[in-house]
């Protein structure tokens, strides 16, 4: 019953920009917020970003049009906040993003807690635009602002019997809505294979737009895949857990026909029930041909040459 639930859900149309843009109005807070410049500012207002300071243009640019700041924070995925793309811009004020401290724990010489502003100094910020293209066929073009996931990996110098990692998000009734709503099986986990997790190209995000992350883009941090399915980019996370065996992640645990641990983009497997061909990137109405990891094979399909990628799906 849950899977059928949650099939329903993922197979539902997708909203047509025309509609969601006029369905609710997200006041974006911009400039209420003292922008002093440093880091590490407390977060009055959780709808507001607040400035990133000293950023550095990051490798792997790239000059497709960046989809507007409105439809990057209110068109989403964010399920602990409902499941309507426009839930999370709605319900995510109650998440208080700060204090916040992530636990990076599991097969590491050096496991630790980390408060979210120790986190956000821990490397220099770059302001990275990547693709991002979602399972259920759309797609956009987000300038991120992060460091690599391994800049945090190798300061906690994981063992050798250490091959995968996991990402646990908030489980916090009080602050997640959507929580009570039985759609997954919460917490939301997802993982990634240690050398995936280690590709430059992996990016530990803080910000969006230059700002800090709205809380529905998964404040106050999130990973970013950019050649996997959405869903593997997991948002306000608290815990990164280095382990010996394949993690099971909550939608592979779910619908696991349907969603695989490796989740590539790859138009040349279908998902079960939609074709991943094509693409509509959020702000336009004719389609794009999807790309082979999304356009990024020249810095990542080395990693999979082994893989039967129709098996591993
Ligand atoms: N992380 C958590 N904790 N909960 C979620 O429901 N949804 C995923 C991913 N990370 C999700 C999550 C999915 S399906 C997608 S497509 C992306 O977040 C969406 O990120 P965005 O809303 O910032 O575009």
């Amino acid at each position: 019953m849950l899977i059928q639930r949650l099939t329903d859900i993922l197979s539902s149309e997708i909203t047509a920009p025309e509609i969601y843009r006029g369905r609710r109005e997200f006041m974006r807070a911009a400039g209420t917020l003292a922008l002093a410049g440093g880091l590490g500012l407390q977060v009055a207002d959780a709808a507001a970003g607040v400035k990133l300071a000293g950023t550095r243009p990051g490798p792997y640019g790239t000059s497709e049009e960046l989809t507007p700041y409105k439809d990057v924070t209110t068109y989403n995925n964010f399920y602990e906040f409902g499941t309507d793309k426009a839930d999370p811009a709605v319900n995510a004020g109650s998440l208080n993003p700060r204090p916040w401290t992530v636990r990076v724990d599991g097969l590491v010489n050096r496991p630790g807690q980390y408060d979210i502003d120790a986190l956000l100094k821990l490397a220099s910020l770059e302001d990275r635009i990547y693709r991002m293209r979602c399972v259920e066929g759309w797609s956009m073009v987000v300038p991120w602002v992060g460091y690599p996931l391994n800049e945090l990996i190798r300061r906690v110098e994981p063992l050798g019997s250490a091959k995968y990692v996991e990402f646990t998000t908030l489980n916090d009734r009080a602050r997640m809505p959507g929580l009570r709503s039985p759609v997954l099986d919460w917490p939301y986990t997802e993982g990634l294979r240690l050398d995936e997790a280690r590709h430059p190209l992996t990016l530990l995000a803080v910000g969006l737009y230059g700002e800090t992350l709205p809380n529905q883009n998964g404040a106050p941090v999130r990973i970013v895949v950019p050649w996997k399915y959405g869903f593997k980019s997991a948002k306000s996370i608290v815990r990164i857990r280095f382990v010996e065996h394949r993690p099971i992640s909550s939608w592979e645990r779910a619908a696991p026909r349907e969603y695989g641990f490796y989740s590539n983009v790859n138009p040349e497997v279908d998902h079960p029930r939609w074709s991943q061909s094509r693409e509509r990137r959020i702000g336009e109405f004719r389609k794009r041909k999807t790309l082979m990891f999304n356009g990024y094979g020249e810095q990542v399909a080395r990693m999979y040459t082994n893989l039967d990628m129709r098996r591993y799906y």
